[in-house]
């Protein structure tokens, strides 16, 4: 893809991380959701390492009460990694390393638990006026999929901002934020243009079955929509409804774009999707793949 040297390219990253993370109650009463390891790595480290490979290195987290440990997870461990190194444990100490090498990470708190629309709204000073991404750490996407990097050459060639979109049934579309589409002339089959956004609707009050899911390309110009965005659904401050009053617009920094994607896409939001992304990912790992395989077969015939 031709890059315009008009738009800058985008740089950082931000992945809201304040949330309370109830569903996986009593799991997360004393530990963030974003911890619970998805085989042996802590879920929120996909991400970031999602984002490092798409060649964004600069990273802020929105954090909350309680989630201290996301910052300890992507610190050095000069004890550990001394012991491990004196034990000849190279392998180990490569995997504890891993976490600290994924970039610059900050870190700051979102006071008010007040929606992801606020979340994204306390990384404006951070992110000044430049495009960025913001990642969602309940959706895990294969980093072979390179979505997030499509995503940024989509809106470097078009400007304003860029969605992830994915087909879901009917029947769980109130799970997410929906979208009406119209093609773009000439481009990509995958490329659309967004009309409407909805956060949530019941099923037959949504505009498709086109849900939003957690990747994102913004124009800063989110920040000033944001800034007069009043509660929506679930009485929080919504991302998606910043996003339609950016979409309806018209000038710049205006504009929706989406992906639609259809890749492979892990949820870790629930329990149930998050088991069936620990079997799948464990499944197809080298080392733990050949002796899982047979075993859930096994399992699966005797159930
Ligand atoms: C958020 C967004 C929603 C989006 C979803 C994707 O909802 O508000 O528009 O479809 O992420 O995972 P949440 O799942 O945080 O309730």
């Amino acid at each position: 893809m031709i890059h315009s040297s008009l738009n800058p390219r985008t740089r950082k990253v931000v992945i809201p991380a304040a949330g309370m993370g109830t569903r996986f109650l009593p799991a997360t009463k004393a530990m963030p959701k974003e911890m619970l390891p998805v085989v042996d790595e802590p879920a929120i480290q996909y991400v970031v390492a999602e984002a490092k490979a798409a060649g964004l290195d600069d990273v802020l987290m929105i954090t909350g009460r309680g989630k201290r440990a996301l910052e300890d997870h992507f610190d050095r461990v000069p004890a550990l990694e001394r012991s491990l190194e004196l034990e000849g444990d190279f392998g180990k100490l490569q995997k504890i390393q891993d976490a600290t090498n994924l970039g610059n990470i900050h870190f700051i708190r979102q006071i008010d638990a007040l929606g992801l629309g606020h979340a994204v709204l306390c990384a404006q000073q951070h992110v000044g006026r430049e495009p960025f991404a913001v990642l969602l750490g309940d959706d895990l996407i294969a980093e072979q999929e390179k979505l997030l990097e499509r995503m940024i050459d989509v809106q470097q060639e078009k400007g304003g901002s860029v969605i992830a979109l994915m087909k879901v049934p009917r029947a769980n579309v109130s799970a997410y934020g929906v979208a009406a589409v119209s093609s773009v002339d000439g481009g990509p089959e995958d490329v659309v243009r967004v009309t409407d956004l909805v956060e949530k609707p019941e099923a037959d009050q949504a505009p498709s079955n086109l849900a939003v899911i957690g990747r994102y390309v913004l124009d800063p110009t989110v920040f000033d929509i944001l800034e007069r965005t009043g509660p929506g659904r679930g009485n929080e401050i919504q991302l998606t409804d910043a996003l339609q009053v950016l979409a309806e617009g018209e000038g710049e920094g205006f504009g929706v774009h989406a992906v639609v994607f259809s890749g492979k896409r892990y949820d870790t939001g629930d329990k149930l999707s998050y088991l069936k992304a620990v079997i799948e990912l464990s499944s197809a790992r080298e080392d733990l793949g050949p002796a899982l395989r047979p075993w859930l077969k096994d399992f699966a015939a005797a159930l």
